[in-house]
């Protein structure tokens, strides 16, 4: 139990709006999750998902894919506490248990905004030969794209908001949300 009472913002007091519901989420990630199914019938199929933003994400999508598979989880550093851009230096912070030599790999992502992230990762990737490896991702905020990346599977092309909710987080908050909110940078505020 908290021993005094919690800085930390309620979310609604920056939401701006709510930009996509949780019923619309779901309905799309088992959309995605039939497609992901049909197209790797027969394979063996590793879905590898980037700590921590596409938690959510990869569980609600798992549910959905009915062939059978296996995950694993990587992390990356982008940016820090306070920042709301990627530093375009990213570094594996976690590495995999599995084996990716000959599998086929689906890299499942919360959010592909300058792309300089699952850039490297799929550079990271590729080293170790997969059969094939394709992206995944929930949100494409694509107007920001700064290094191209091959995307197979699209949950919604989103505008260039700062999002929250569903995995996202602002300063590794409000990421259980089910929803995907907007925040309003000028009423939200880090305390601490
Ligand atoms: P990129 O390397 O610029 O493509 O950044 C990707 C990472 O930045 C994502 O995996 C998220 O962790 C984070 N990110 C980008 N945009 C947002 C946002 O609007 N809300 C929360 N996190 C974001
Ligand atoms: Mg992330």
């Amino acid at each position: 139990m908290p021993t005094k009472p919690s800085t930390i913002q309620n979310y609604t007091e920056f939401l701006s709006e709510i930009l996509i519901d949780e019923d619309t989420l779901q309905k799309r990630i088992a959309e995605l999750g039939a497609e992901i199914s049909r197209d790797y019938a027969g394979e063996d199929l590793l879905l590898i998902c980037i700590l921590r933003g596409g938690v959510m994400f990869l569980t609600d999508l798992m549910r959905h894919i009915t062939i059978p598979h296996a995950v694993d989880f990587m992390a990356v550093s982008s940016y820090g506490v306070g920042k709301r851009e990627s530093s375009g230096q990213v570094r594996i912070t976690l590495d995999l248990n599995s084996v990716v030599t000959g599998r086929s790999v689906i890299l499942v992502e919360d959010i592909i905004d300058s792309g300089r992230t699952v850039a490297s990762v799929l550079e990271f990737l590729s080293t170790r030969k997969p059969k094939s490896l394709t992206v995944c991702t929930l949100l494409d905020k694509d107007t920001r794209r700064e290094v191209f990346v091959p995307i197979g599977y699209r949950g919604f092309t989103i505008p260039d908001r700062f999002v929250f909710g569903y995995g996202l987080d602002i300063d590794e908050y409000y990421r259980n949300l089910p929803f995907i909110g907007v925040v309003d940078l000028k009423k939200y505020h880090l305390e601490g």
